[in-house]
């Protein structure tokens, strides 16, 4: 299976700091958003990774490519440890690269990798969520859309608050974690809101997404919303994500999944508590 990760944003929520870096570069500990979402993929048993970039991206390009000149520079002062790590973020997936000419929303920037995915399944993986579970998220949604033979998009609970920032779907249940779902409604109010399941950015999507996307009208914000591309997909699944979802298109969520991930590693993990006890 191959897999999109859209990343053509401005990152406008961001501001000042992707003014001129994109969002998904943003480091969440010591490593950028990005490299997640594709350690996520590979992990899915994805290798064939197609971003979606526009201005501005060009830091995403040299992050995943080789670097002759810091490989010999490390391999000169004898940093092997750290040379190995740069040298597998180079191999950890064949990434290929479009851009999305005009930033026209999140549907018509999938439409982007068509030619690249042609006739089979594929994830979609936005490059501001990260997540953590014993099954990576994507591997979840794969076996959902393999049983039902239909899209299937990663959904979780959120507070009322939250509603507006979020697609939102009803859905029946039919069988544990997994919706049928009857509709599909892109940030509406809480008043508008069909339920509080909300889309999380991650998808398995069939093929004829690309046919709804071409039908689908300018929605919220004047954007072609990949969401109502899905509510013309004749059957689509929605599965609550066993594991945790880390939305970092926020300042403040970036900061805090930040010190999550520095208190999951061994060494920081104390000096982390012992900071934040002396803040309290
Ligand atoms: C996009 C989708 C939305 C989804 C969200 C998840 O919105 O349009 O349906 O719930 O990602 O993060 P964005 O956050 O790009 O505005």
């Amino acid at each position: 299976m191959k897999a999109v990760i859209p990343a053509a944003g401005f990152g406008t929520r961001f501001l000042p700091a992707t003014k001129a870096q994109p969002k998904e570069m943003l480091p969440v500990f010591d490593k950028p958003t990005i490299q997640y979402v594709i350690e996520e993929a590979v992990a899915s048993g994805i290798d064939d990774i197609l971003i979606v970039t526009g201005k501005n991206k060009r830091s995403i390009e040299d992050h995943f490519d080789k670097s002759f000149e810091l490989e010999y520079t490390l391999r000169e002062s004898g940093k092997k440890d750290v040379l190995k790590q740069i040298q597998e973020i180079t191999d950890l997936a064949d990434i290929c690269y479009v851009r999305q000419k005009e930033q026209k929303g999140l549907g018509d920037a999938i439409y982007c990798a068509k030619k690249h995915i042609g006739e089979e399944p594929f994830a979609v993986m936005l490059g501001d969520t990260i997540t953590k579970g014993k099954i990576p998220c994507t591997k979840q949604l794969i076996n959902v859309n393999q049983k039902y033979n239909s899209s299937a998009i990663a959904v979780e609970e959120v507070p009322n608050e939250k509603v507006e920032r979020y697609g939102i779907i009803k859905g029946r249940p039919v069988e544990d974690c997994v919706y049928k779902i009857d509709e599909l409604v892109e940030k509406p109010s809480l008043k508008e809101a069909p339920s509080n399941l909300a889309i999380m950015g991650r998808y398995v999507l069939t093929p004829d997404i690309f046919d709804c996307i071409e039908e689908t009208e300018p929605g919220k914000a004047g954007e072609i919303q990949l969401t109502d591309a899905l509510s013309k997909l004749n059957v689509i699944y929605g599965s609550i994500f066993d594991g945790k979802t880390f939305d970092i298109g926020n300042r403040l969520e970036w900061l805090m999944t930040s010190i999550e991930f520095a208190l999951d590693d061994e060494k920081s993990h104390y000096q982390i508590l012992d900071f934040i006890k002396t803040k309290i």
